[in-house]
């Protein structure tokens, strides 16, 4: 393939990438950005593969890659659950750090591309950003890896005067990155760019362990633009123009989504990165005590469910992780079709941090065929709980605390919340008593006006169902 079809290629799939984020940002445009991003991303590994810069000789081993690379995606994306996904995305991004590093000192070692003067020092720089970027990538999403499936525990790590460690390691990491630069031999080089990769990996680990359980939205979406720059950097190094317009672009479009994400947490995004929020513990001992849940909860059965929603006359359902974990969303459509037949109106309220991804339980409702337009964003519907009969709230907890509100103590005080308990009733359907994500007691629970129908969410909105069918 010449140059310039090569060049033509990749305009056309960076085109398609843009497309394929304008379709993403709608479930009703989705499937068709998905489309746009496969055929992308097809043309351009075809117009690199068979592009001007890889040998004939050099085509094998690309091929042999690509087989166990795609075997090992195709045997994840067969059995990884939807609940996975996020642990999936975070091991992901590793990978994207990981090669940016590798690149890193391959481009470093690559002897064939002796550039002097203004051009050396600028790929040099580009070598020790792109390492920088990638290192901490890498390491950050392992731990990010780890919290999200439980492996490391949500409670951050506060190591005494953390921001100063932090701010040491940016110092010795600019000092090497000026030694690394007027090293004479590759010899020379290779010590400052090792001690800064190492630094590099302690920063990312210690980053994103000092993050709290309730922030790691932030953390999730905030890696994922880490992996964009990583890559735009990879482009740098390799004078890959796809690669460093389509990492621009996963990571502009990931800055925005942590930008989001701190806004619908009501937090600053500084401080999250600086760590140390959504502690698991409240601030002060003796609030804490005030803060506990008091009280008694009361049960409901499916049937006494089946009847409050069946006299109701407006219903809005929230649905949480517990939902994704049941996989409950097609009887809760079923449930959603049999009290809209009844004159009954029903809504659904989405969290924008509900489940463990963004959009989570957008994409679960979207599978399920629930209609799009009775599916509501938090700032949409929250001022309409005083006038629901019924709120039920599926497998949802954290987001619908409404110690968030009351309690400055709480680890996730501040975060705007779905206020269910302004409801006539609300219904909490759960398997146990268990806290959410972020570790903490749910005094929602105890209120007057909420009752707990304990057990899976898909059995018991099975048993619902037979009892609103009958
Ligand atoms: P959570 O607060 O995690 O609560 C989910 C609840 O579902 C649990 O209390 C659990 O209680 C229940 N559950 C689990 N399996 C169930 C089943 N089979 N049937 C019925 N219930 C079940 O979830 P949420 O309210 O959706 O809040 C999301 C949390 O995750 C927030 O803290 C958020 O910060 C965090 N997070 C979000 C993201 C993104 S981007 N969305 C990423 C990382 C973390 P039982 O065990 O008693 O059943």
């Amino acid at each position: 393939m010449s140059q310039s079809l090569a060049t033509v290629a990749y305009l056309g799939a960076a085109i398609l990438f843009i497309l394929s984020l304008g379709g993403l940002s709608n479930p009703e445009t989705s499937r068709r950005g998905n489309l746009f991003g496969m055929i992308g991303m097809a043309l351009a590994v075809l117009a690199t593969v068979f592009g001007p810069r890889v040998s004939p000789a050099g085509i094998a081993w690309i091929v042999g890659a690509l087989v166990v690379g795609g075997g090992i995606g195709l045997y994840a994306a067969r059995v990884v659950k939807m609940t996975q996904m996020p642990e999936l995305v975070a091991l992901m991004h590793s990978l994207v750090g990981l090669a940016a590093c590798l690149v890193g000192f391959a481009s470093y070692v690559d002897s064939s591309n002796a550039l002097q003067g203004a051009e050396k020092i600028i790929h040099e720089v580009e070598i020790y950003v792109g390492i920088l970027i990638g290192a901490v990538t890498f390491s950050g999403s392992l731990i990010a890896f780890g919290k999200l499936n439980g492996r490391i525990g949500g409670k951050p790590l506060l190591l005494p005067g953390r921001h100063w460690l932090n701010l040491i390691a940016l110092l010795v990491v600019i000092w090497f990155g000026r030694e690394f630069l007027r090293a004479e031999t590759l010899a020379q080089g290779m010590l400052p760019l090792v001690v800064m990769t190492a630094i590099a990996l302690l920063f990312g680990i210690h980053m994103v362990m000092a993050i709290g359980g309730a922030d790691m939205p932030v953390v999730v979406s905030m890696l994922n633009s880490y992996s964009g720059w990583a890559a735009a950097a990879t482009g740098f190094m390799l004078s890959n123009d796809l690669l460093i317009v389509t990492g621009a672009l996963v990571g502009s479009s990931g800055a925005i989504l942590s930008y989001i994400m701190c806004n619908a947490m009501n937090r600053n995004f500084l401080s999250v990165i600086a760590g140390g929020f959504g502690s698991g513990a409240p601030a002060k001992k003796g609030e804490a005590a005030a803060a506990e849940p008091q009280g008694e909860v009361v049960p409901v059965a499916a049937a006494d469910t089946a009847e409050l929603l069946r006299e109701a006359k407006s219903v809005v359902i929230v649905p949480g992780y517990g939902m994704a974990v049941a996989q409950a969303q097609h009887t809760v459509n079923d449930i959603t079709k049999v009290l809209r037949e009844k004159g009954v109106q029903v809504r659904f309220a989405i969290h924008p941090v509900a489940g463990r991804m963004p959009g989570h339980m957008n994409v679960l409702l979207a599978e399920a065929k629930v209609p799009y337009d009775i599916v509501m964003e938090m700032d949409e519907i929250n001022e309409d709980f005083p006038d629901t009969d019924v709120a039920m709230v599926i497998g949802a907890n954290d987001i619908v605390n409404p110690a968030a509100l009351d309690d400055p103590a709480s680890p996730i005080a501040g975060m705007p919340v779905l206020e269910v308990w302004k409801a006539r009733t609300s219904i909490v359907m759960k398997r146990s008593m268990a806290s959410g994500y972020a570790g903490v007691d749910n005094p929602l629970f105890y209120k007057e006006n909420n009752r707990m129908l304990f057990g899976d969410a898909k059995k018991m909105l099975d048993e619902v169902l037979t009892a609103l069918e009958s």
